[in-house]
């Protein structure tokens, strides 16, 4: 590289970015609808469409209606939803009976897309906090968050999602060894070929506000998410997360937020090679959608350099709530480049 006939006059990078087709020729990273997995909130109700305030265009739909963007998704060529369930408060507990109740929204939810919109993922958060009093994702004794108990409250959560119809499940909750034993019980009970996407390296991170009102947990959450969430000083940590995760039986794994932490997603990608995911949170999706509102940005440009810039850290494929507008454009025949 250093030899003395490398460089200018002969090198001009520039002649290769000079024509959309060149550009397009040499990209070294591309978004397909392949990539995107569609996080959707449900509430109870019929014919209920509520609209988030914090995170505008982004909705909670009763079951019936998330069907219908369900079915829209498919056609989108959308891979998998994410479903998160709005808990009304009467139904929420210390200890989060709700969740492992087997015809609970989520379970509902999971079923009707099932049965009426066959072929398309099916992923379900695995963590307690829409169903926690406090708003806490594990069971909590006085002001600690008991890791084994918590575990033994999701692993019913787990097998009760998974019976509804969930294709995957996502430990959210960052308790430790809960993979392997969500694992263990699947296997203990016939599900075998349950696929696991979980959260291994979940930051205790600002960016999840607009999320926190969207199922309704943020006035009810007491305390930070620190004791179990990681620290976003950290990066060596999250390798360790991750490799105990595929180890304890996770098929794939999550990075949390999403563009703050590109260097752990190209960490893990380097060094763990198992298939990983990004995941755009809330206050990211909301920050971008706010400054085109007031048309400080572009939304579909700045979505869509986001997300490829999520493909160049390595991330296999990206959780965004631009999923939808993004696939559109991209069938429209969107490539980067041009
Ligand atoms: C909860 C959960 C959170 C998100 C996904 N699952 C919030 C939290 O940990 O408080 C955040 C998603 C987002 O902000 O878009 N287990």
């Amino acid at each position: 590289m250093q030899n003395k006939n490398y460089g200018y006059p002969k090198t001009r990078m520039r002649r290769s970015r000079q024509f959309k087709w060149s550009r397009r020729l040499i990209a070294e990273n591309n978004l397909s609808t392949n990539d995107l997995i569609l996080p959707l909130f449900v509430m109870e109700g019929k014919n209920k469409i509520e609209p988030i305030i914090s995170m505008p265009s982004v909705n909670r739909y009763s079951i019936d209606k998330l069907v219908d963007v369900a079915k829209i998704a498919k056609d989108l060529h959308i891979p998998l939803i994410a479903i998160f369930p709005v808990i009304d408060s009467k139904s929420k507990t210390e200890n989060a009976e709700e969740s492992f109740r087997n015809d609970n929204l989520i379970c509902r939810a999971i079923s009707a897309i099932k049965e009426k919109v066959p072929g398309i993922g099916i992923m379900a958060d695995v963590a307690l906090d829409p169903y926690t009093s406090h708003g806490h994702d594990g069971i909590m004794n006085g002001n600690i968050i008991e890791n084994d108990k918590t575990i033994d409250i999701l692993i019913k959560q787990a097998l009760n999602q998974i019976r509804a119809g969930a294709d995957i499940l996502a430990p959210s909750d960052m308790m430790d060894g809960r993979v392997l034993l969500i694992r263990e019980s699947l296997e203990e009970n016939g599900y075998s070929d349950a696929l696991i996407m979980s959260y291994a390296a979940k930051y205790a991170s600002a960016f999840y506000g607009p999320f926190r009102d969207a199922i309704k947990t943020k006035s009810s959450l007491k305390g930070s998410k620190k004791t179990y969430q990681m620290d976003f000083s950290n990066a060596n940590e999250a390798i360790r997360e991750a490799e105990l995760d595929i180890y304890e039986g996770a098929d794939m794994i999550m990075v949390k937020p999403g563009l703050p932490y590109l260097d752990i997603i190209s960490k893990i990608k380097t060094q763990l090679k198992t298939p990983t995911f990004a995941y755009q949170v809330s206050g990211e999706y909301s920050s971008l959608k706010a400054a085109s509102i007031n048309g400080w940005l572009d939304f579909d440009e700045i979505m869509m350099e986001t997300l490829i810039c999520f493909k160049r850290a390595g991330a296999d494929g990206i959780l965004t709530y631009s999923a939808m507008e993004i696939a559109k454009k991209l069938l429209d025949g969107y490539k980067n480049g041009s």
